[in-house]
């Protein structure tokens, strides 16, 4: 089964932001990206716009041909945003606004009548949703309470265990996956998510529709060139893994 490969861009503008400048340019890159066959562009931008700013993702809006995905926490500010750009995806994750990265997903049962509400806004807007969560059944499960169509499990603690033992790291991600499956639930994954792990990731869950690499794709491109690692990304995914 094909799961596309959106590539986050974040860090991109962060290094653009280093300098002032448009020295790297975000819209550029994220052309080249899907020119060397990324399937989508994922942007975060977080309240203090130290990564992507509130005026690229509306630039992005025009120049992304594949798919635009917005992920962040739903401030009101975030969601006039995305309301306005109207990308297909937006994958919501409950940040705090001091936060480096990313580093849980939703309790979906505590906070389910916020989700409902920021999820019937989004497709009202004909917006798919996505909620980031720990792969926890009940969390899966108030993800469809809500009426998301997609989860994003969080792979960091994935990406942690699997350098010691990479079958205990996979295996609440298959359960999780599978469970979310059967309750029509789209699955994507992302966070830590690397040249290393990914072709196991996939092999075990091969029903992904989606991943979204920033960090590690970013990094390697900075040996091989992005469009050459873009090639080796896309090949973890094709690649029956180990
Ligand atoms: N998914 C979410 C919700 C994230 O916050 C991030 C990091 O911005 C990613 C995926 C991508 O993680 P990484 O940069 O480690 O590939």
């Amino acid at each position: 089964m094909h799961t596309r490969l959106s590539v986050n861009i974040n860090k991109i503008a962060t290094l653009r932001n280093a300098r002032g400048g448009n020295i790297p340019d975000v819209i550029k890159t994220a052309k080249d990206c899907e020119l060397f066959g990324a399937e989508g562009i994922t942007v975060h931008p977080r309240p203090d716009e130290r990564h992507i700013r509130y005026d690229d993702v509306i630039e992005l809006k025009e120049a992304v041909t594949t798919e635009l995905n917005i992920e962040g926490y739903p401030t009101n500010e975030f969601l006039a945003l995305v309301l306005k750009v109207k990308p297909t995806q937006c994958t919501l994750v409950p940040d705090a606004s001091n936060v480096i990265t990313s580093n849980q997903g939703w309790d979906t049962i505590k906070h389910k009548d916020f989700l409902k509400d920021v999820i019937e806004q989004l497709h009202e807007f004909g917006i798919r949703t996505s909620l980031f969560i720990n792969p926890v059944e009940q969390f899966i499960e108030g993800a469809k309470i809500v009426n998301s169509n997609c989860i994003e499990l969080y792979t960091g603690p994935f990406a942690n265990i699997f350098t010691i033992d990479k079958y205990k790291a996979i295996s609440p991600y298959v359960q999780s996956a599978k469970y979310a499956q059967s309750l029509d639930l789209k699955v994507n994954a992302g966070h830590d998510l690397n040249l290393e792990n990914l072709a196991f990731f996939k092999k075990n869950i091969p029903f992904t529709a989606e991943v979204s690499i920033g960090h590690a794709l970013i990094s390697d491109a900075l040996y091989y060139g992005l469009n050459n690692t873009i090639q080796m990304y896309l090949r973890q995914l094709k690649s029956i893994g180990s």
